[in-house]
């Protein structure tokens, strides 16, 4: 399947969905204020991997919260393929000392925007090609 139509309507903040998506795990997640308020306080040149790995925006956009999550006014709203960039495992969510995600395979740790922020992973978790279709519906891919 090229594209899938994921309901996100039974999530709210706080809960998370995992989807399969062309063989891989695709972490879905309504954040927490708290969460967007962390992954905002923290500064680009702290950032492990600056750039933003979002397949929806412009090459070699930073890493700011908001070019990781769903954009102005969705920001509560996040979409990764759950595949540590280390070797591929899969992260575990709401683990680790940011709160975020945490690769049990080598320690890996990402924030609440996904971002790279300890261990051997290069780069953030990377964001798919995604949209909103509506309030409550997210295609991706
Ligand atoms: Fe995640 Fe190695 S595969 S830390």
């Amino acid at each position: 399947l090229a594209s899938i139509e994921v309901d996100v309507s039974a999530l709210q903040p706080g809960m998370s969905l995992t989807v399969k998506w062309r063989g891989k795990p695709v972490f879905i997640r309504n954040r927490t204020e708290k969460e967007v308020e962390e992954a905002k306080a923290v500064p680009i040149a702290e950032l492990k991997d600056p750039v933003a790995r979002n397949a929806n925006a412009q090459d070699g956009a930073q890493a700011t919260d908001l070019a990781r999550s769903a954009g102005q006014g969705k920001e509560n709203w996040i979409v990764m393929i759950g595949s540590c960039t280390h070797l591929g495992c899969v992260p575990l969510g709401q683990a680790g000392e940011y709160g975020g995600w945490f690769c049990p395979c080598h320690g890996s740790v990402y924030d609440t925007a996904g971002r790279i922020r300890k261990g051997p992973a290069p780069e953030n978790l990377h964001i798919p090609n995604y949209a909103f279709t509506s309030d409550t519906v997210i295609k991706i891919g």
